[in-house]
């Protein structure tokens, strides 16, 4: 078989494509179907959002995502990758369909599943035979059930009997390296409780596992849905764990980095997501840790390690607020610029951006906040239309009096610290993920504060 540069078959043998539709192109959706299109799969994206489809359709990207774009073009360019608005035009002859859909919070803390529901039923109305319905949205264990109770129910209702296969079958993508990651996981996990379910996604994932070496974890469904929200609920733990020593080690006078770095070389522990700094954001861990929880509860266990993680993620967002206050005294008509909205680097995300708390915070004691971020500006446009959105990182923090690193993109790692402190009115740099050079800053003159380090003074001996 003929591959591309990137190790990717150019074109599939007919009998090995799988025809796929996707439902729901939002992050996780989007990049599936691309990256499915790009091992020689027939692959159409469905979506209800008429204007996300008609922009797909004119080669626009609803949602940055680095490498993605070029990705899309390229398999739509190839007629692998189609999009549509249609369901009658993307489910008939579809072997598999991907339910990609949102899955937000209730208030209970609940997922809300309606979107999930409502994608099954158009399965069960569209299909023009037996499809494999594959859930991807991260969803509570036993939804696979509901999922083919719904596929009965709907078939039931049109005189017919449901011959649909329900697997699931969990992303483990990041925002930011979504590509990457979905054309070279580090596992593949497929729940499904039929040999001839098994038998399609293993031919569907047959040219990446051709040309990717990674394990491949075949189970039944139950356990499959309960992979994601464990292998979730238990990063965010780690992040967690790791903001709680960093407030033992501010007030030990001891530093949280070292512990990391000496913790990670233990390989039962490992150094990543072992970084202390504003907590975890994004669509993922807040509303994953929340549900895991719900459905612990309604299975009759209390998870009460996974309250305690939110509890340590809510108290981390506070810290940089509690450092500018000390040091800059009042608040109150003090510039503070803040650098990155998105909840980390490479994306355009704000979903639960630990920054957009700080900055609310920041504005409800008083500070003129001044906000740069090098993608993600549009998406607070209408959350904080009286703060102050600078056009770059240095007019951002030309004469404020403190500058708070929020989000560590590369541009503001490699700001020359005498170019911060030129720019500062006040010498004064809340570091809240310790990504900064910190001796260099101090070499300039600057008093900087860092995650889990001893606590600095303003101007010590006064
Ligand atoms: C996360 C998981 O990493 C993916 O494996 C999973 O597929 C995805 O959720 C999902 O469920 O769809 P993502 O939300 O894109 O991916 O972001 P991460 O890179 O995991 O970061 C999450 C948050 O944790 C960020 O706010 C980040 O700043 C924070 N974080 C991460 C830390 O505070 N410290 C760390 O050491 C690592």
């Amino acid at each position: 078989m003929q591959t591309d540069p990137g190790g990717i078959p150019a074109h599939q043998p007919k009998e090995r494509t799988v025809k796929v539709a996707v439902i729901g192109v939002g992050h996780v959706g989007l990049t599936t179907a691309a990256c499915l299109a790009a091992d020689g799969h027939e692959v159409v994206g469905l979506d209800d959002d008429e204007g996300r489809i008609d922009g797909l359709q004119a080669g626009q990207m609803p949602f940055f995502e680095p490498g993605l774009d070029e990705l899309v073009a390229e398999q739509a360019a190839a007629g692998r990758l189609r999009f549509s608005h249609e369901p009658g035009e993307a489910i008939p002859g579809a072997e598999v369909a991907f339910i990609c859909v949102g899955t937000p919070t209730r208030h209970d803390g609940s997922p809300d599943l309606s979107a999930v529901q409502r994608a099954a039923a158009t399965v069960s109305t569209h299909a023009d035979g037996p499809i494999v319905v594959a859930e991807k949205s991260t969803v509570p264990v036993r939804t696979g059930e509901r999922i083919k109770q719904a596929l009965a129910l709907e078939a039931q209702a049109h005189g017919g009997a449901s011959a649909h296969e329900v697997v699931s079958n969990p992303e483990f993508l990041r925002e930011g390296t979504a590509v990457e990651d979905t054309l070279r996981p580090d596992r593949l996990v497929v729940g499904a409780d039929s040999e001839r379910a098994h038998a399609v996604m293993r031919r569907l994932w047959e040219p990446l596992l051709a040309r990717h070496d990674c394990p491949y974890v075949a189970t039944d469904v139950r356990t499959a849905e309960l992979i994601k929200h464990a292998s979730n609920a238990f990063l965010a733990t780690k992040i967690s764990f790791i903001n709680s020593v960093a407030r033992v080690c501010e007030r030990a006078g001891a530093d949280v980095e070292t512990v990391a770095d000496a913790m990670g070389h233990d390989p039962r522990i490992g150094r990543a997501f072992l970084n202390a700094g504003l907590g975890y954001g994004g669509s993922c861990f807040p509303k994953d840790v929340q549900a895991f929880l719900h459905i612990a509860g309604d299975l009759g266990y209390d998870f009460g390690l996974l309250r305690e993680t939110e509890r340590v993620n809510r108290e981390a967002r506070l810290w940089p607020v509690a450092q500018l206050r000390r040091l800059l005294w009042n608040l109150s008509d003090k510039t503070v610029a803040v650098l990155g909205v998105a909840f980390k680097p490479g994306t355009d995300d704000v979903r639960a951006a630990p920054a957009l708390d700080v900055i609310e915070e920041l504005s409800a004691e008083g500070a003129h906040v001044r906000i740069h971020d090098p993608v993600a500006l549009p998406n607070v446009r209408d959350r904080f239309p009286e703060v102050t959105r600078a056009p770059d990182a240095e007019s951002c923090l030309d004469g404020a009096h403190a500058v708070l690193l929020a989000t560590e993109w590369d541009e503001y790692v490699a700001l020359p610290p005498a170019r911060i402190a030129e720019l500062l009115e006040y010498p004064i740099v809340v570091d809240a993920r310790n990504a900064w050079d910190t001796q260099a800053l101090r070499a300039q003159g600057l008093t900087v504060a860092r995650v889990g380090a001893p606590q600095v003074e303003l101007l010590p001996g006064l």
